[in-house]
């Protein structure tokens, strides 16, 4: 199994940095089938479905970097309380509860849910809105084939999605900052894009606690507050949900945050971007580069009014 807890591997098996950008480099040059025959279960399977999602002019952002400088407001708001301060954040045991208009609501082992899907390997941006991105190989599973899942009624039109709520092992959530447990919201046709991706690794190795373990969202597309961190409950609704940010400063972030080089953040514009560890800014691209793949969700609407 690809994923295990961090404590569990030794450190000869954590693979460095230079030899994670040497494979994926083999793996996004061989042909589908080629590197299905070289690499081993799960990755061979990541090699076809991310060939065409990767990225590949983009340089990955360093894993110190990755995971030092975080926003994970349930730690604090500095870049460098979440991982100063979620060491002592428990991960397992870990449930999600999935529910709202589903057949069959229930509660699941997140070790067992893992451990039936099937588990990609992909290279993502994410596009924050205070204007700083970063280039990640994550692993988790992709919703995938664009349509509902089989479990949703019919009238299942959007999914909300939750943070754990455990104030005595997250000092953020001790203090008022938002309308705690963080809650978000996609769009059922955004929730089961191949693009959106329930992520549980990072680097080859398990979802570092500040950058969201055991499961977080990565919508690549939308801003990064959109990606909401360790998740336990799911939940198919027939109206939009409300989502934290957007209950608590409305005027600046919308339900859709479609990264959007010509909508302004009120305070501050959108129009560039720095990679972590870059000096220079760089142009932002709308829907964060991958516009040939999720443009057509919005056809027809205003974006500067859905934000
Ligand atoms: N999820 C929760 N539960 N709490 C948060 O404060 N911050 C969001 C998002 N998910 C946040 C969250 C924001 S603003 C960003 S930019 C991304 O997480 C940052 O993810 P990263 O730490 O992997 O860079």
């Amino acid at each position: 199994m690809l994923i295990r807890k961090p404590d569990d591997i030794p450190s000869s098996e954590i693979t460095p940095e230079s030899m994670y950008l040497n494979r994926r480099k083999f793996i996004s040059t061989a042909s589908g089938l080629a590197a299905a025959a070289l690499v081993p279960g799960s990755l061979a399977a990541c090699a076809a479905d991310n060939d065409s999602q990767q990225p590949l002019a983009d340089k990955l952002t360093p894993y110190e970097d990755v995971t030092r400088y975080n926003n994970f407001y349930e730690f604090g708001l500095d870049k460098g309380d979440p991982q100063k301060r979620s060491g002592g954040f428990r991960t397992r045991p870990w449930t999600v509860t999935v529910d709202g208009l589903v057949k069959k609501p229930g509660s699941y082992a997140f070790d067992d849910l893992i451990r039936q899907h099937q588990v990609v390997d992909r290279t993502y941006r994410l596009r924050c809105v205070e204007a700083w991105s970063m280039v990640i190989p994550a692993a988790g599973d992709s919703a995938g084939g664009g349509n509902p899942p089989r479990g949703a009624t019919p009238a299942a039109k959007f999914v909300e999605f939750t943070t754990v709520l455990r104030p005595a092992e997250m000092p953020g959530q001790r203090r008022a900052v938002l309308d705690w447990p963080y809650t978000e919201g996609l769009r059922m046709d955004e929730a089961v894009h191949p693009l959106t991706l329930l992520a549980t690794g990072l680097y080859g190795r398990p979802m570092p606690n500040q950058n969201g373990a055991p499961i977080r969202l990565v919508v690549p597309w939308k801003y990064g507050f959109k990606s909401i961190k360790s998740i336990v409950r799911i939940r198919f609704t027939e109206s939009q949900p409300q989502t934290a940010w957007n209950e608590s400063a409305p005027d600046e972030y919308g339900f859709y945050a479609n990264v959007n080089p010509e909508v302004d953040h009120p305070r501050w514009s959108q129009a560039r971007e720095r990679r972590i560890g870059e000096l220079r800014r760089r142009p932002t691209l709308p829907f964060n580069g991958y516009a040939d793949q999720v443009a057509g969700l919005y056809q027809g609407m205003d974006l500067r009014r859905f934000y």
